[in-house]
């Protein structure tokens, strides 16, 4: 949620600062803009192609500043695009994040005589700065002292043009990632712009400003103290944030799901012993043993995976589990206690939702694991303990690879859980051998798109959709409604098949369709009596189901069959083809699902 890069070095800054805010897109695109000390600033309106239309010739320079903004305060305009300038437009600062003492510390300001030229809360950041300045020769001092006075969340660069080669760059609540270069640094909200540079990184914490010149950088903490922090190697290459010849991110996410399940699963699977080996989990392995109750918390899709995760780990590991929202776990009075793990499930690592919850759950003294696509993320570290699903940076705004490794780690999970406990040495096999086959199953998924394509053509009139599955596959469900609302902005509902009855089959008409998902498992049958409750109501129906079932295609207007597979592994399916329907009928309406409307990736305002 909104997009910070920055340079300095002997190259010209320039068309590099564009390349990386282009990089980091799927975080914002209400407007955009860049500093160079040496040139002065251009803003936008719109994403990065705006801005590059307004960059004159001669915006040259070897050091600067860029911002992709996802609005919080202040409408999307040139006016409130970063970066944001000082009274004497010597100071400039990008920002991701909330500061929640604006309107105080902007009526002190005005009040000293400063003029505000955005509404934005960022802008009392390059005025505080300017303030602190008529007091010290150094500028992160003068950082420094202005970032005492805010409240709220920041990850944010600040420049001045007395210094054209220094960077002061500081974190709070909001990520920054400090790529380290021969003879240059970077900075961005995630290392994907940085990647293509450089492969060595520190990831900042919170409470922490750096300060970075072209050959050197220095991490303090607000209270001045010195930090001290190697870099880390990013074990993913510049070809990972490419396109790679698909039309968009999404696809290509999509496509890579066999990849994808392949490294989440990479020496993690004892075959003979029907057993999960999970390195992460192995320092807090006393602590698992006392755990009577998993509480699972995450947001949007990752919540969905969690959902999926409360039928495996209930009916194979015997572990009461409950899923929460991120938004609404904190807000309650949970009962937790050290018998409790709450488990987070984020691909960013940045949730802002999902990492309160987690500080919520370690406040109330249970343990927590994560379950975190991105390396070194804020829940990665602040978890005691969790595994990685190595599923490589997700581009696309809609979470697609992530989900189905996210599912994956789960069933590591119950493995793991579930053989400590009450599973059998023969089912424990039979899951570990089955899941070997997965990723082969969904590349026969992904090579019938064709026929997916084909489908969102035909259903391309629709104005609602119903998704309708369960168990399992109820939260299937409820993930193909929310991927083709934010892709293709049809109003579409997912609901547990057996409570269609129970209000929403009043709206089936002909003109509304239901993608039923319906495996050969052991709640077929009573879908197949939904599926019939839909049809005797003209309604039509698109059926996710099992290859080899010849009956379902008598009945549902339309199939699309999925390998067959064991019950606990069937999301892992059949969430292929709806991630693909949600992708060709984006595709359908000319819409880039690459940048959904109003949605940004890595949600890091609560
Ligand atoms: C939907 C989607 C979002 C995310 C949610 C959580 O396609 O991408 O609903 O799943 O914002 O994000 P993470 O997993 O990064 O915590």
């Amino acid at each position: 949620m909104c997009g910070i890069f920055a340079y300095t070095g002997s190259k010209n800054a320039g068309p590099l600062l564009l390349k990386g805010l282009v990089s980091l897109e799927y975080r914002g695109y209400d407007s955009a803009g860049v500093f160079m000390p040496e040139s002065g600033v251009v803003r936008a309106k719109g994403a990065v192609a705006e801005l590059r239309k307004k960059i004159p010739k001669n915006f040259t320079g070897r050091s600067g500043i860029a911002h992709l903004r996802w609005a919080t305060h202040g409408e999307p305009s040139e006016k409130n695009a970063h970066p944001h300038a000082d009274c004497g437009g010597n100071i400039y600062v990008a920002h991701n994040g909330i500061i929640e003492n604006f309107r105080e510390l902007k009526r002190a300001l005005q009040s000293k005589g400063h003029t505000f030229r955005s509404d934005t809360d960022t802008e009392v950041l390059a005025h505080l700065i300017e303030e602190h300045m008529a007091h010290t020769k150094k500028f992160e001092h003068a950082v420094l002292t202005a970032l005492h006075e805010v409240r709220g969340t920041y990850g944010l660069v600040a420049q001045c043009k007395a210094n054209p080669d220094k960077i002061v760059a500081a974190r709070m609540g909001s990520p920054v990632v400090l790529g380290v270069g021969t003879r240059e640094r970077f900075v961005a909200s995630d290392p994907s712009p940085i990647i293509p540079h450089t492969q060595k990184v520190i990831f900042l914490e919170d409470g922490e400003v750096a300060v970075i010149m072209p050959t050197s950088h220095a991490i303090v903490k607000l209270d001045a103290t010195k930090v001290k922090r190697g870099a880390t190697t990013i074990d993913w290459g510049a070809e990972k944030v490419k396109k790679n010849g698909h039309k968009h991110f999404m696809l290509k996410e999509i496509m890579e799901g066999p990849e994808v399940l392949e490294n989440t699963l990479r020496g993690r699977l004892v075959l003979e012993k029907g057993r999960a080996k999970l390195g992460g989990l192995e320092s807090v392995a006393k602590e698992l043993k006392k755990i009577e109750r998993f509480i699972i918390v995450a947001c949007g899709t990752a919540y969905y995976a969690g959902l999926i995760g409360e039928y495996m780990l209930e009916e194979y590991a015997g572990i009461p589990v409950e899923v929460e929202l991120g938004s609404e776990f904190r807000y309650r009075s949970p009962v937790l206690n050290q018998r409790t793990a709450v488990i987070a499930i984020s691909q960013s690592g940045e949730t802002a939702d999902t990492l309160a919850a987690v500080r919520e759950g370690k406040k109330r003294g249970a343990l927590t694991l994560g379950i975190v696509n991105a390396v070194g993320s804020t829940i990665a570290r602040e978890t005691d303990a969790g595994v990685y699903n190595h599923a490589g940076p997700e581009m696309g705004v809609a979470s697609t690879k992530a989900l189905i490794s996210q599912l994956e780690a789960l069933v590591l999970f119950t493995l793991f859980f579930g053989r400590e406990r009450q599973m059998s040495l023969r089912t424990g096999c039979e899951i570990a051998q089955e899941l070997k086959t997965i990723p082969e199953k969904v590349a026969v998924i992904l090579a019938n798109h064709g026929k997916i394509e084909k489908l969102a053509k035909k259903y391309a009139y629709a104005r609602d959709f119903l998704f309708i599955g369960r168990k399992y596959n109820y939260p299937v469900a409820l993930e193909g409604a929310i991927k083709l609302k934010e892709v293709s902005y049809i109003h579409a509902e997912g609901y547990a098949s057996g409570e269609m009855k129970h209000g929403p089959i009043a709206m089936i008409d002909k003109k509304f369709p239901t993608v039923a998902v319906v495996p050969s498992d052991s709640v077929y049958e009573k879908n197949l009596s939904n599926i019939h409750e839909l049809k005797a109501r003209g309604g039509p129906v698109i059926a996710i189901a099992t290859e080899g079932n010849t009956e379902i295609a008598k009945i549902a207007d339309d199939c699309v069959y999925v390998p067959k597979t064991i019950e606990i592994l069937s999301p892992i399916l059949s969430v292929v083809p709806l991630q693909l329907f949600a992708y060709y009928m984006a595709h359908q309406k000319g819409l880039n699902p690459d940048r959904p409307r109003n949605l940004a990736k890595s949600v890091t305002v609560e």
